[in-house]
């Protein structure tokens, strides 16, 4: 048994901004944990992909929101990393495209999108008990109340050139300036977005990780997250 199956609930938050490494960690650190791994961000790409494929602007909210309505949005929690299913096809692969990553910026600004998403994470926390989220709400909006929570940050040099790699590795092609300016753009949006904006929530464990390698990340955040569940003393 892991220690994380010893307790009945147990919400780990990763909020930061683009980047900083939080989907890989995420879902290293569940892996590590036993529990399942959230990624909230796929859900807006998600969100932009069905736009885009259904010939609707993404930055029309009436045309939207209407979509968003009548979306069946759920994951294929076998797969691994669990697969996005939207209307019952497999959107996973169109998740990464530069047309999803363009557009997301203002599905993600949309009140409408924000809400209906919002309530499907707590509705899946409420069901898993037990995961690891990552997206720059989770800690400061969306679990308000979870067991440990982290923010996670870096430089945008290093962020933009992590993505760049992350993207060659892929296969994509992928040029560094032009994804430090959208790193730097998608930022400032995020950071004065009415609804959910990115900030450091005040509970949460800050760590910058510039200058640590994803293995050092991981490790650091799993014996935060074993010290707190020991500190809890079994009271769950
Ligand atoms: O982490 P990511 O690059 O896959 O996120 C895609 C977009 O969705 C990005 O613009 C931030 C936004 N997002 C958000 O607003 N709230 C979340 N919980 C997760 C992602």
């Amino acid at each position: 048994m892991t220690d994380s199956q010893q307790v009945s609930k147990l919400i780990v938050t990763i909020d930061g901004p683009a980047g900083s490494g939080k989907s890989t960690v995420a879902r290293m650190l569940a892996k590590r944990l036993g529990v399942d791994f959230l990624d909230t961000g796929a859900m807006y790409r998600g969100v932009a992909a069905a736009a885009i494929d259904s010939d609707i602007d993404p930055a029309s909210e009436e045309h939207v929101n209407s979509m968003c309505d009548q979306l069946h949005m759920r994951f294929n929690w076998d797969a691994d990393p669990p697969a996005l299913k939207i209307d019952g096809r497999d959107v996973t692969h169109r998740l990464r495209d530069a047309d999803v990553t363009r557009a997301v910026s203002d599905i993600a600004a949309n009140p409408h999108v924000r809400r209906m998403l919002v309530r499907a994470q707590r509705w899946i926390g409420n069901e898993h008990r037990r995961i690891v989220t990552e997206g720059r709400d989770q800690g400061s909006v969306v679990f308000r109340d979870a067991q440990v929570k982290f923010y996670l940050d870096a430089s945008p040099q290093v962020r933009a050139k992590r993505r760049t790699l992350e993207l060659h590795k892929a296969g994509r092609e992928a040029d560094e300036q032009k994804i430090l300016q959208q790193i730097i753009y998608r930022d400032e949006r995020d950071r004065s977005r009415r609804d959910g904006p990115l900030v450091c929530p005040d509970d949460a464990i800050s760590v910058d990780t510039s200058d640590m390698s994803i293995e050092q990340v991981v490790q650091t955040l799993h014996e935060k997250v074993q010290q707190v569940m020991e500190g809890a003393g079994g009271q769950r």
